[in-house]
């Protein structure tokens, strides 16, 4: 799975979004988030966030390995909806996002 890490935060460009051919870039709070279970590893989304906030599971920097976490974690409660359109924005956020200070501002 490819994976969204801390350059989203606040930021939400939501570029990616529109590249993703399964739909399976759901929306937080403070960022967005990929299915595990969903993305088949296309490889679209990568390119297009103008931060570079997105890499391949093995690729994430060190720095920001806890988000490969998050975005297993957001999904607990929501599973597998299959379809982030249909689900909109939601607050599953995973408590240490939610508690960083602001950022992208
Ligand atoms: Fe975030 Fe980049 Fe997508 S900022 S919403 S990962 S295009
Ligand atoms: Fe979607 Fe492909 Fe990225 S399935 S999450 S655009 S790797």
């Amino acid at each position: 799975t490819y994976i969204i890490a801390e350059p989203c935060v606040d930021l939400l460009d939501r570029a990616c979004v529109e590249e993703c051919p399964v739909d399976c870039i759901y929306e937080g709070d403070r960022m967005l988030y990929i299915q595990p279970d969903e993305c088949v590893d296309c490889g679209a989304c990568e390119p297009v966030c103008p931060v570079e906030a997105i890499f391949y599971e093995d690729d994430v920097p060190d720095e920001w390995e806890p988000y490969v976490n998050a975005n297993v974690d957001f999904f607990d409660d929501l599973g597998s909806p299959g379809g982030a359109s249909k689900v909109g924005k939601t607050s599953h956020d995973p408590a240490f996002i939610k508690g960083l200070p602001p950022m992208n501002t």
